[in-house]
């Protein structure tokens, strides 16, 4: 008789306890427990694909070569990580800082302005590999993003890119050719997707705002 009133006795008391909690305590319980596992739910929900592999969130920025301090930029090809410091070769190569030596300037990135370089006729790149003779194929479009709250609208050009760029280096692995079928946010341009896999690598860094952020916002139109 004995053992069988203890485990019921047991079992009201969690019953009157669960009936006593009111409804909001048991709801507000459960985010609770689960702001446990992952460290900010709420504020970055573009973010949270990358808890599984927080490792590559770690190191972000480690292939963000222009994002480097500046007296790290542009090195000799020994010293850049990406030649063969060991290959006779290699000190034979024109050291970056002295091929660019009359190239237009810039604030960041390796600090040369390339869209004027290009323009003003100073370099003159082969659009294609095989062909000295193959020209740029440039589309004049520029694609208006508009950017909620205070930062001037994303302004995409497609000439100054296609200047030096393929259709297929971006279309349609990195955008879908379809004006707002993307989504783009900053965290992922921080983390090398979408924009930020050419921006900070070998295009200018994130670092240059206003160069995206390009078109102020036309005021609300004032009730008159
Ligand atoms: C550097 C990357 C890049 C290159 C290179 C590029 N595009 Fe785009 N393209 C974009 C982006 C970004 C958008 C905007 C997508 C969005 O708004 O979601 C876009 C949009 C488009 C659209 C949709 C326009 C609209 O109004 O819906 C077309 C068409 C297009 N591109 C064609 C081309 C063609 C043709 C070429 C080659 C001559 C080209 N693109 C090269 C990035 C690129
Ligand atoms: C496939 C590589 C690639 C991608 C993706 C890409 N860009 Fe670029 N972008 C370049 C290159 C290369 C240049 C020219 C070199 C430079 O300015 O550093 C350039 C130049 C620009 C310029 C011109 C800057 C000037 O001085 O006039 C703007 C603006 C720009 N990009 C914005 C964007 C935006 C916004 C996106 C994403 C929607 C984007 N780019 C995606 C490679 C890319
Ligand atoms: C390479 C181009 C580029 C550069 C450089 C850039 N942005 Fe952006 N930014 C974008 C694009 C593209 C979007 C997405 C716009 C949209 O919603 O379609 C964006 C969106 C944003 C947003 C809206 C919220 C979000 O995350 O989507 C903010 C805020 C913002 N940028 C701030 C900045 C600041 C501050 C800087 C400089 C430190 C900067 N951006 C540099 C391209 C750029």
């Amino acid at each position: 008789m004995r053992t069988v009133t203890i485990p019921l006795l047991f079992a009201v008391i969690f019953l009157a306890a669960l009936f006593i909690a009111s409804p909001s305590q048991i709801h507000a319980a459960q985010p609770a427990g689960k702001a446990a596992e992952t460290p900010q739910p709420k504020d970055a929900p573009a973010a949270a694909p990358e808890k599984a592999t927080p490792p590559k969130a770690a190191g972000a920025n480690t292939f963000n070569r222009l994002m480097k301090p500046k007296s790290e930029r542009n090195p000799t090809q020994a010293a850049d990580g990406i030649h063969d410091p060991d290959n006779p070769g290699t000190p034979q190569l024109q050291p970056p800082k002295e091929a660019f030596t009359n190239f237009s300037n810039s604030n960041a990135g390796n600090y040369i302005n390339w869209v004027q370089t290009l323009k003003s006729n100073a370099i003159n790149p082969r659009y294609d590999r095989q062909d000295p003779n193959a020209e740029a194929l440039i589309l004049d479009l520029d694609i208006v993003r508009e950017v909620k709250g205070s930062m001037p609208d994303v302004v995409y050009p497609h000439d100054r890119h296609t200047a030096w760029l393929d259709c297929s280096n971006c279309h349609p692995d990195i955008f879908i050719p379809e004006k707002g079928k993307n989504a783009i946010s900053m965290a992922q341009i921080l983390m090398g997707q979408k924009c930020g896999v050419c921006h900070g690598k070998v295009a200018f860094p994130v670092s240059e705002c206003r160069l995206c952020h390009s078109k102020p916002k036309t005021p609300a139109a004032k009730p008159k």
